[in-house]
């Protein structure tokens, strides 16, 4: 809220009034909610009531927040500190609706069961033709509206207020995520839903005017960290698509906020890159110091080894480190992790990550890119410049020349003023490394390009059904042997772009893997999942906090948008794998 200053602000502010006045510490908890802090979410994550901790935080209140926290002080002052958990199930009943119902499905407008009537030339298989036309269907599945209520009484629930609807994620991810919705678009697009796209970035943008950047989701839980920041991304995909400029006028300064937030204290760190200069790369930081509430047991789980009293605020800054990996997206990956540990020694803040600041070189094109197109010529040039920084920066630190990728590094120290001295954070390959390519970082250096390209194909990250996300079978989800739609999106649009004649064929073969995993899947269990298995076609991801979501938005999107582009293709040559042998196996 502190960027916004506007009329929405001042409405957001009076929602959590009450909550203050009950709790009597206005100064220290202005934006603390009953689904964010507070002894009724500590209790009930705890017991634990649900088996998901973000059932609860996804529950909308029955009646005023400030009465269910009056009413649960005396409930725990009567019982003394102790509440029999079948009383506290009791209580969350008879307060709290269930969980998602502040919000109703609905069919968009521009839906059509058919498609539209260009609808993927390319395919012509009658079965393959079926299956994405059931994928098709299950946009008004994930659509969702937000009931009257949620606009009038915000503070009741724990979902934002956004002025459009929009196309979920799916299962327990019952909102809108950030970094999501850029694939979700794409797919959109291939369907002919082109206003329900268009509805999506309005809300993201409204939620950065609301907050100063865009949060994870669409939640107040998520208000204090973001996720990659791809919005400069959907607003140009757009904006090719409708060159709209009164959708430039709304946009730009939307991003350029975003665009500070980014870049300026705590998520910008000066770094010393040699010959006596600086540069501000950027880290995810997220301003959370508590369990993450719609993980709450398993943050509290991971702390435990820490002593509430003399390890304080190690506790805490472990708190912001999970909560950072979260607004990673990488939530979680053994890259985030010291050597040889496991979650409870993740660092993501002390790390500058090259999928980041790539990111950020191709916001500042892209903010170069709109505001040439609005005539805004000092813009453009101060945007140019900011970019070409930033790769000359990232080439110089994060490139290593013998790997053929950029890799993330480590804060080692900061001096007096602030400025970091970095090492590499660590040599094994992850997707993350190559995703410069993709932002843009070489499309002035052909043959450097090439060099990382040929470093992917031998990388051992291309496997028979699709790109893994590393190595390290380390029982997280963003390792080995998981595959992720917007990895596969990001990798074959790099390969395409600066691998020539070789680069095309592969990008084939790997979208060819990827279609046939997904069919596989669909084939064995009627469903689109979060992920899949690289290394098996067909089967469906592991590991991580919580069981494999279907539904689902990025991956219903990336298969459309392949669709679309590249046919369906059983005959093509495979790619050749590397052999599936784990790196090290934490288990
Ligand atoms: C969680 O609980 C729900 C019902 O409360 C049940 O359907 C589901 O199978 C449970 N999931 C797990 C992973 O235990
Ligand atoms: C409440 O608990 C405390 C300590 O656990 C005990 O000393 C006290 O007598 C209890 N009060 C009542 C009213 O039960
Ligand atoms: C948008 O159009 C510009 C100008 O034609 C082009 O350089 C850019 O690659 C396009 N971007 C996307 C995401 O379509
Ligand atoms: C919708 O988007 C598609 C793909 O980006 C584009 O080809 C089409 O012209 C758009 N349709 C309308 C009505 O704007
Ligand atoms: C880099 O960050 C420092 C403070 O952290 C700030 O003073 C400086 O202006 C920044 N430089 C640029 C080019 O943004
Ligand atoms: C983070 O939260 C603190 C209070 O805990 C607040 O003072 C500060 O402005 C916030 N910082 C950012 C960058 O949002
Ligand atoms: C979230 O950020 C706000 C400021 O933007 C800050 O006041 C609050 O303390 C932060 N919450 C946590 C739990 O750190
Ligand atoms: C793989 O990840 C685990 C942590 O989950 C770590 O202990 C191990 O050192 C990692 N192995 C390699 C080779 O990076
Ligand atoms: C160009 O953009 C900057 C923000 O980057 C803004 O302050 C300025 O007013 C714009 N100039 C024009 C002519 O629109």
């Amino acid at each position: 809220m502190r960027r916004s200053a506007q009329i929405t602000a001042a409405a957001f502010a009076l929602a959590w009034l009450p909550v203050i006045s009950v709790m009597g510490q206005a100064n220290e908890q202005t934006e603390f909610d009953i689904w964010t802090t507070g002894p009724l979410l500590k209790a009930v994550q705890l017991a634990p009531l649900y088996n998901d901790s973000k059932t609860f935080v996804d529950m909308p209140a029955l009646t005023s927040p400030s009465s269910i926290q009056a009413n649960f002080a005396a409930l725990t002052a009567d019982t003394n500190g102790t509440l029999a958990v079948e009383d506290l199930q009791e209580f969350v009943n008879q307060h709290f609706g269930v969980a998602g119902s502040d919000f109703t499905r609905y069919e968009p407008a521009d839906y059509s069961p058919d498609g539209p009537p260009e609808f993927l030339p390319l395919v012509t298989d009658p079965a393959i033709r079926q299956w994405a036309l059931e994928v098709n269907a299950l946009w008004p599945y994930l659509s969702r509206i937000e009931t009257p209520s949620v606009a009038e009484q915000p503070s009741w629930h724990s979902l934002l207020t956004l002025p459009e609807p929009g196309v979920v994620a799916g299962d327990r991810f019952r909102e809108i995520y950030y970094w999501d919705t850029y694939w979700i678009i794409q797919g959109l697009l291939v369907c002919g839903m082109n206003t329900t796209a268009q509805d999506m970035v309005t809300d993201l943008l409204h939620l950065a005017v609301e907050y100063g950047h865009v949060p994870n989701g669409a939640r107040t839980y998520y208000i204090n960290r973001s996720q990659p920041p791809l919005l400069s991304q959907m607003v140009v995909l757009l904006y090719n698509t409708s060159k709209d400029t009164a959708l430039l006028e709304t946009a730009l300064p939307v991003l350029e906020a975003d665009y500070k937030y980014w870049t300026t204290a705590p998520k910008a760190v000066p770094v010393d890159i040699g010959q006596g200069k600086t540069f501000n790369f950027s880290r995810y930081y997220a301003n959370w110091t508590m369990p993450r509430p719609e993980s709450f047991l398993e943050d509290w789980t991971t702390a435990s080894f820490l002593n509430p009293t003399t390890q304080q605020t190690e506790r805490q800054e472990l708190w912001r480190n999970l909560a950072s990996g979260a607004e990673s997206g990488w939530d979680f990956s053994s890259r985030w992790f010291a050597p040889g540990g496991d979650e409870a020694t993740i660092r993501v803040t002390d790390i500058l990550p090259s999928d980041l600041n790539a990111y950020l070189y191709q916001m500042e094109s892209n903010l170069a890119y709109l505001n040439e197109e609005v005539g805004n010529t000092s813009a453009s040039s101060r945007f140019l410049s900011a970019a070409e920084a930033r790769r000359d920066a990232m080439n110089a630190v994060m490139y290593n020349a013998d790997q053929g990728r950029w890799t993330d590094m480590l804060i080692e120290s900061r001096n007096a003023q602030g400025v970091a001295t970095v090492t590499v954070a660590t040599e094994a390959p992850y997707v993350s490394n190559y995703i410069p390519l993709w932002a843009g970082l070489l499309d002035d250096q052909p043959q450097e390009a090439l060099a990382v390209v040929d470093s992917f194909y031998h990388s051992g990250l291309i496997q028979d059904a699709g790109i893994v996300t590393s190595l390290n079978d380390s029982g997280q989800q963003w390792d080995y042997p998981n595959a992720w739609a917007p990895l596969q999106s990001m990798m074959v649009d790099a390969l395409l772009q600066h691998g020539g004649n070789e680069g095309e064929r592969v990008a084939r073969s790997l979208v060819q893997a990827w279609l046939g995993n997904n069919y596989a899947g669909w084939q064995a269990i009627d469903k689109m999942v979060e992920k899949y298995n690289a290394i098996t076609s067909g089967e469906v991801g592991g590991g991580g906090e919580y069981s494999v979501q279907t539904g689902f938005g990025w991956t219903n999107g990336v298969m459309l948008n392949f669709l679309e582009r590249f046919g369906w293709n059983p005959d093509i040559a495979p790619v050749p794998a590397v052999a599936p042998q784990a790196a090290s196996s934490a288990r």
